[in-house]
């Protein structure tokens, strides 16, 4: 069966909650007319106080065809962790998706593959799907690693889930020199990268495991990449930064998917 594309949002440390609301209610003008079961499964990620906002823009237009993530969460349940926010307050927020090991969370916050692993278990336990995130530094890229490196985070981040986890979370290829900078990946090569990952996740499970897992790209998408980067046989979508946080690019990049 063809894998449902995704197109989903980062905002990251973006927008208070009126511009949260606003933004998400203009993505969902902007998608008014399309068929809800063309387009590709959209997600939004507002930062942890503007979920309530967006989650209120979505309920309230009703239509269905835009579904929230958060951009982080811990592991354990509940208890003395100031700071942070459970996989449960985070479902109960309205999430259905939370992104993990994002390589900005992994660069300033000390985030590792263990704690990716466990929050993958922790976000697939509770029903949430996680957004695994993965990707070279330039420097690795350079030195010939890429490969190496990616094979070592996705190994660590699946470790012990089922094949009936695993086929359900979702795993952005995100090389880090392509984050914000505006240089895309070249799509062959994004392309390369990704089929590479949907082998270590065969090697880990098994082929229908590999065959069922969606795999983003993300890092400089953009209206006039997206395209380019659908066509090509193992990209399932996008995560996008940038562009999400206008309604406009990120209306034409979930078009741009269909
Ligand atoms: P940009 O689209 O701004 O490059 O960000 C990509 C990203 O980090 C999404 O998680």
């Amino acid at each position: 069966m063809a894998r449902r594309p995704v197109i989903a949002g980062n905002w990251k440390m973006h927008n208070l909650q009126q511009e949260a609301a606003d933004l998400t209610n203009g993505i969902m003008q902007e998608l008014k007319s399309e068929d809800k079961e063309k387009l590709p499964e959209v997600v939004i990620a507002p930062t942890f106080t503007s979920l309530y906002a967006a989650n209120k823009a979505l309920t309230d237009c009703g239509c269905g065809k835009v579904k929230l993530a958060a951009q982080n969460c811990y592991f354990e349940t509940k208890g003395a962790f100031t700071g942070e926010c459970s996989v449960e307050m985070l479902k109960d927020a309205g999430c259905e998706y939370i992104i993990i090991g994002h390589s900005e969370r992994r660069e300033y916050f000390g985030e590792t593959d263990e704690m990716v692993n466990k929050k993958a278990k922790a976000i697939l336990s509770n029903g949430l799907v996680p957004i695994i995130c993965c990707g070279e530094s330039l420097e690795q890229r350079e030195a010939g690693v890429t490969d190496y490196h990616i094979s070592s985070q996705i190994t660590k981040a699946f470790r012990d889930l089922t094949a009936e986890q695993a086929a359900k979370s979702i795993i952005a290829y995100e090389p880090i020199w392509a984050i914000g900078t505006g240089k895309t990946c070249d799509s062959k090569e994004a392309n390369r990268v990704i089929a590479m990952i949907r082998n270590v996740i065969k090697g880990l499970f098994d082929a229908k495991t590999s065959e069922a897992i969606r795999i983003l790209y993300g890092g400089s998408v953009k209206p006039a990449t997206i395209k380019e980067q659908m066509a090509q046989s193992d990209i399932d979508g996008a995560l996008v930064g940038g562009a999400s946080l206008t309604a406009d690019s990120f209306a034409q990049i979930v078009k741009g998917a269909m």
